[in-house]
């Protein structure tokens, strides 16, 4: 950390220069810049006071924002974005944007945004958005861009021009913050992206296109046992931070993390020309996916029956039915076959491969690409053990990265077992952060059921995070509610059907009453794959 001190303003987003001699800190180390990002005494450089027409200039603009606004004023247009930003689906943003004629990277962002926001004109609201960019974050203002704030609150908010709408003119600003803020920073992440095959989220890291954060106390704070007067600016060395840290900072953290994080992936990623798969893009609808976890084919198609998009399989109820040990790459054959049979249905699976049969990257690629030639949408690799140690996060990273090398639109859930076996559970966002960087679509952590624990990965993960559903757990709505995107039943249904096959025998042959309400012979025999052979008998 170094100290100087200065009459000037160099930041991203301040104005005022003409304030009295404060002194500048200047934070590299990552817990230092995390705790920084948390204290509420350290906030962005507030704007200008504002003295014009409402909805008439960028210096209007600035000081209605969520952006640069703290304080309940703060919570209130935060919400007012988050509620936006949640009736858009990234992968649709990433479809369209995927399929706009190439040109100016900003234009497209805001453009693709403007469109699915319904806003009239999405091409002149992305040529409004790039002038107003520039003095939004700092830059001195000019002519145009107040006239640009003013024709885009026009066609933003048509019934608040009398300008006495204040809540009207409050969620204009904040749809066309919205906008701004998205416009550079995924044009230059996009840019520093590039046409390659980098994750995205390794790009965060190691190419970060927001390099530093800046921020004022609004009262004295300490910082890493650093006085901070009130006034005083802290300058916050992202790149610095990231070279010792897996976990990138580059969308911010709690509570001003960027939320158009999961958007701007989305649009970046469409910028580079890829499309989500149809397995992908359900990790990314209102509800989070619900994936039952089938053991073969019937149980599967029985599923499928009932409406659900997916199904995973289960690795405890493959080996078991097979009369295998879970969990120590005993199954790779049972694996192998079950997907084949899966294949030759219609629907969308994903393979749970434990820690794909092997610890030579080169053979886990293989195992993807032949579960992907099967039919698989997806693969769940796991880095725990048969003997009950997690793989070293490096080992795991590389079969990510081979399996994303060999098969890429198989979607990856990456899984850590630091809550399932109890083990290193403090590594548990640095594993997943390392997994994301590696390539990982998406991650799970089963045996994490901690709400707090649980909101605190999907505050900065960049890919969606896969839940093991547990009857005591959170509910559904719950996982939902914490951010979590996908929910996986693992083996509860296989461990369920065999509890009831067995009460029924039991209950029949001790002459209790049972419920045998069941599919009928018909019914269960309708599940049969299309290509099977002839149906039995009995
Ligand atoms: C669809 C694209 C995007 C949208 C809609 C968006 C929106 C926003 C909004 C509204 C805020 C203000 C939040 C608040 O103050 O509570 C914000 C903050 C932030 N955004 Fe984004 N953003 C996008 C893309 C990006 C990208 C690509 C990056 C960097 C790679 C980024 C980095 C940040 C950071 C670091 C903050 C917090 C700044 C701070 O702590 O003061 N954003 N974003």
């Amino acid at each position: 950390m170094t100290e100087t001190t200065d009459t000037t303003d160099a930041t991203d987003t301040a104005t005022d220069t003409t304030g009295p001699t404060r002194t500048t800190h200047e934070f590299d180390r990552y817990a230092d810049i995390r705790a920084a990002l948390a204290d509420p005494a350290l906030v962005p450089e507030p704007p200008a006071a504002h003295t014009g027409p409402a909805g008439a200039s960028v210096a209007w603009l600035r000081a209605t924002v969520a952006r640069f606004a703290s304080g309940e004023p703060h919570r209130r247009r935060r919400a007012l974005v988050e509620a936006e930003l949640a009736r858009l689906e990234p992968a649709a943003l990433q479809r369209a944007v995927a399929a706009e004629p190439g040109g100016d990277l900003r234009t497209r962002v805001v453009r693709t945004l403007a469109e699915a926001m319904g806003m009239p004109e999405p091409e002149a609201v992305a040529k409004a958005v790039t002038v107003v960019s520039g003095p939004y974050f700092g830059a001195p203002a000019d002519e145009a861009a107040d006239e640009a704030v003013a024709w885009l609150v026009e066609r933003t908010a048509p019934g608040a021009t009398n300008k006495a709408d204040e809540a009207g003119l409050e969620a204009a600003a904040n749809r066309i913050g919205l906008l701004v803020q998205a416009c550079d920073a995924t044009a230059a992440l996009a840019e520093a992206a590039g046409t390659g095959d980098v994750p995205l989220a390794r790009v965060l890291r190691e190419n970060p296109p927001l390099r530093t954060t800046r921020r004022v106390a609004a009262h004295a704070t300490q910082v890493a046992g650093r006085r901070i007067a009130e006034g005083d600016a802290v300058v916050l060395d992202l790149v610095a931070a990231h070279r010792t840290h897996p976990v990138p900072l580059t969308f911010g953290a709690p509570p001003r993390i960027c939320p158009g994080r999961a958007h701007a992936l989305a649009l970046a990623d469409g910028l580079r020309g890829r499309r989500p798969t149809a397995f992908a893009r359900l990790h990314h609808q209102p509800a989070p996916l619900l994936l039952p976890n089938a053991w073969d084919h019937a149980s599967a198609a029985a599923l499928v029956a009932q409406g659900f998009p997916a199904i995973g399989t289960t690795s405890l109820g493959v080996a078991a039915a097979a009369g295998l040990p879970d969990g120590e790459a005993a199954t790779a054959e049972a694996t192998l076959a079950l997907a084949r049979r899966l294949g030759q249905g219609s629907f969308l699976f994903s393979v749970d491969a434990e820690g794909g049969f092997s610890d030579d990257p080169r053979d886990v690629a293989e195992l993807a690409r032949t579960l992907h030639a099967a039919g698989a949408a997806g693969i769940n690799l796991e880095d725990g053990r048969p003997d009950g140690t997690l793989a070293p996060a490096e080992l795991h990273a590389a079969k990510i990265a081979a399996v994303k090398a060999a098969a890429p639109a198989l979607f990856v859930n990456a899984r850590t077992d630091t809550h399932w076996l109890g083990r290193q559970e403090d590594e548990t966002a640095a594993r997943l952060a390392v997994y994301e960087q590696a390539g990982a679509d998406g991650v799970f952590v089963p045996g994490l059921s901690d709400p707090d624990g649980i909101g605190a990965l999907t505050a900065t993960l960049t890919v969606p995070l896969n839940i093991l559903y547990t009857p005591t757990g959170p509910t559904l709505a719950d996982l939902a509610g914490l951010g979590v995107r996908r929910v996986s039943l693992g083996s509860l249904l296989y461990r369920r059907a065999l509890t009831a096959a067995v009460a029924t025998a039991t209950a029949i042959r001790d002459g209790r009453p049972t419920d045998l309400t069941s599919l009928s012979y018909a019914e269960a025999q309708a599940l049969t794959a299309p290509t099977a052979g002839t149906p039995e008998t009995v």
